[in-house]
């Protein structure tokens, strides 16, 4: 069922959209950072520009801080300096992604107008002196955005240095104030159309809730105990809009004056307050920030996830690591560096699960202000440091991986993510607070990244026909389209393997009646009637999948926190050995198999844990726990065995001991071991793009160390 066809680039639904190729085609992997000349003088930006140009850095953001400086009383501009930079830059072949300096206002506009500050759930407006001091629902401070981009546009859109635009900075404010309420309440109105229709959605009889004016309807707000969840679920949605409406109005005055080169803001990975699928259409090119802490031994594999859903975002189209840090941040509590070594293997590693460029808060180290101590390209002592030296490096290796600019990549598995679902199934009251969806999402990724499996990230109403496997870690939240939308890829002969706590509530956030998961209970041929958090006994769980892996006892694991009171609903199917269980020969619809049960305590003892059944073409998994990491790691790998799911090694995905990603026609194979790691590539030779030595046979991956191979000879 596989169609790889259908992931070619989308030309036909974004026939006019500024994309990035234009860029790279001509320059090649882009490679810089967020420049801030306007910290330094004339004489030091002379100086960023010969060693940017020495380092290969072909890409710098401009502008992202510089509103005061740009208009330091209302109305006034003080353009001068930025044409100046923007002519040296330009000099020295640099390409410039301009922003609109909107992320921080002067402290004029705080001061005054205190109504464009944002207001925090208790009342408090925060202040100027930081960053993000901005309401999104203040019209006073919109205005005042758009016409600083206005201007912004007007002066530079001919400047042949600036090559793309940027809006803001990490939009992410949330704003209770007054003025929100009222866009609120409009927001509402639009979704609801009416005040019957916002009652009937928030379940507004429950503790005498009922409004009977608009006037009465205000944001989430500190309460004396818990607030409506589908009030807070909407304010949700409702502040990933309204930040969208600000990027897409800057966005738009851009477009208008100039529907040459891409537009795009800094995404967050994982960002908990906006929506990321609901604002990618609204971006040329997806750009991301990405900090992974060096010393968490899972954040690599954290990263390969956040890469893969930017990625996603863009339908496949090549993206932007916007930020990331050379060495330290400085907003840890304990803040270790990184080494250059691993600085590379980041890089690369987001090249390959799609990247096209890759860019580091910040060029030149702040020496006043917040950030002082927050690592960058150049570092406070200079040019001669490993850190810089290190820079160079990237910049060369970068030059070396140019056929790679444009490559795609093909997966066969995506996991299924929602936003929405997201945020109702970690709001307030619920089973439990262990459930963390982004965390259960980096559990299953991380068993198929550790087999080399490429995954793509999709909503679950999305078109899945190019798939053959559809994980969905977490699917709290589920509408009656979506669940038809996975039914139907079942049918269509895909695989589903449904979380625990998936199928409970409708968009709302109401509780479907019946035994969960309650529109595809029939499709898994197994339900539940009960949630069950666990006592610190926990529970023990026997499978024949997990007999030995570490952390697992011989043939039982030991769930520690959730797990679900399921039972098999028409009897058990049998197990066949040849991968068909759960089927009676002629492809109909047969009996569930339990994959793993319970073993104790009394009145679960022998109850479904993990179940799969055979349903037409397809196959249908229910997890109804949250396994312990190796137990779920062998249920993942029992079902990427039983779909046929090949490794970017074209191998049955199994453990590599490496990272390995094809990317177009290249193989990238990433050490992140202190140990050198020997995979089998076939006997083809093949050149690594990077050293130009050619392997074949088996390739040792160097610690801390990439491949890029090819068979193209060099
Ligand atoms: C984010 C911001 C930057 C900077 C870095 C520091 O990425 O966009 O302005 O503050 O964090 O890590």
């Amino acid at each position: 069922m596989t169609d790889h066809a259908s992931r070619a680039p989308d030309t036909t639904t974004r026939p006019t959209r500024p994309t990035l190729s234009k860029l790279t085609d001509e320059l090649g992997l882009l490679y810089g950072g967020d420049y801030n000349p306007e910290q330094w003088d004339r004489e030091t930006w002379l100086e960023d520009a010969r060693l940017m140009q020495a380092a290969g850095v072909n890409l710098v953001t401009v502008g992202v801080f510089s509103w005061a400086l740009l208009e330091p009383r209302p109305g006034e501009r003080s353009f001068g300096w930025l044409d100046e930079v923007l002519d040296l830059l330009h000099a020295h072949g640099i390409a410039v992604d301009l922003a609109t300096p909107t992320a921080s206002p002067p402290p004029w506009m705080g001061h005054l107008y205190p109504e464009t500050l944002p207001v925090d759930r208790d009342g408090v407006r925060l202040t100027y002196g930081s960053r993000n001091q901005f309401s999104p629902s203040s019209e006073v401070y919109r205005g005042f955005a758009r016409d600083i981009t206005r201007d912004l546009v007007d002066r530079y859109v001919e400047h042949p240095a600036v090559r793309m635009w940027h809006v803001g900075n990490e939009l992410g404010q949330v704003c209770h104030s007054d003025a929100t309420a009222l866009a609120f309440r409009t927001w509402l109105d639009e979704r609801y159309g009416s005040l019957d229709g916002l009652n009937e959605a928030w379940g507004t009889t429950f503790w005498s809730q009922r409004y009977s004016r608009w006037e009465e309807v205000v944001p989430p707000r500190r309460a004396p105990y818990l607030i409506n969840p589908t009030q807070e679920l909407d304010f949700r949605s409702f502040t990933s809009d309204a930040l969208r409406a600000v990027y897409r109005e800057q966005r738009d005055i851009i477009r208008e004056r100039d529907p040459r080169r891409p537009v795009t803001t800094n995404f967050m990975g994982f960002f908990p307050l906006v929506d990321y699928w609901s604002w990618a259409q609204d971006l040329d090119v997806v750009s991301d920030d990405a900090y992974p802490d060096p010393v968490d031994p899972t954040s690599l594999a954290s990263a390969a996830l956040t890469q893969d859903l930017m990625r996603s975002l863009g339908g496949g189209a090549p993206w932007l690591l916007m930020e990331q840090a050379v060495s330290a941040v400085n907003w840890r509590d304990h803040n270790v560096p990184k080494t250059p070594a691993r600085m590379r293997l980041e890089s690369l590693q987001a090249v390959a699960h799609g990247a096209d460029g890759i860019c580091f808060f910040q060029w030149r180290a702040s020496r006043a202000g917040a950030e002082r101590f927050h690592s960058a390209m150049l570092p406070h002592a200079g040019a001669d440091t490993d850190v810089h030296r290190g820079v160079v490096g990237l910049g060369a290796d970068l030059a070396r991986l140019r056929p790679v600019v444009g490559g795609r990549s093909r997966a066969t598995v995506a996991i299924a993510f929602d936003w929405s679902s997201w945020w109702a199934a970690e709001g307030e009251a619920g089973p439990t607070r262990r459930l963390r969806v982004v965390e259960e999402v980096r559990r299953w990724h991380r068993a198929l990244w550790e087999r080399g499996v490429a995954v793509d990230l999709v909503r679950p109403g999305d078109t899945l026909g190019e798939y053959d496997l559809v994980l969905a870690p977490n699917l709290y939240l589920l509408d009656e389209p979506d669940a038809a939308n996975l039914r139907a890829f079942v049918a269509g002969g895909g695989t589903l393997v449904l979380g625990p706590f998936s199928d409970v509530a409708t968009r709302d956030a109401h509780v479907r009646p019946g035994r969960f998961p309650v529109q595809l209970a029939d499709l898994v041929g197994a339900s539940g009637e009960e949630w069950l958090p666990l006592d610190d006994d926990g529970l023990d769980v026997v499978s024949d999948l997990w007999a030995g892996p570490d952390g697992v006892l011989p043939g039982i694991a030991h769930v520690d926190s959730y797990v679900e009171r399921l039972r098999l609903d028409g009897g058990e199917g049998v197990d066949g050995s040849d991968g068909s269980h759960g089927t009676d020969g002629s492809g109909t619809p047969a009996e569930a198999v339990v994959v793993a049960s319970s073993s104790a305590p009394a009145g679960l003892s022998g109850a479904p844990v993990v179940v799969r059944r055979r349903s037409g073409a397809g196959r249908a998994w229910y997890v109804g726990a949250l396994l312990p990491d190796a137990a779920l790691d062998a249920v993942l790998a029992e079902v990427l065995r039983e779909s046929g799911t090949l490794s970017a090694l074209g191998t049955p995905a199994a453990r590599l001991g490496v990272e390995a990603v094809r990317r177009g026609d290249l193989l990238f194979l990433l050490n992140h071991t202190g140990s050198p790691v020997s995979v089998p590539v076939g006997s083809t030779p093949l050149t690594d793009l990077l050293t130009s030595a050619v392997h074949s046979g088996t390739a040792v991956v160097p610690p801390v160390d990439v491949l890029v191979l090819t068979e193209r000879p060099s």
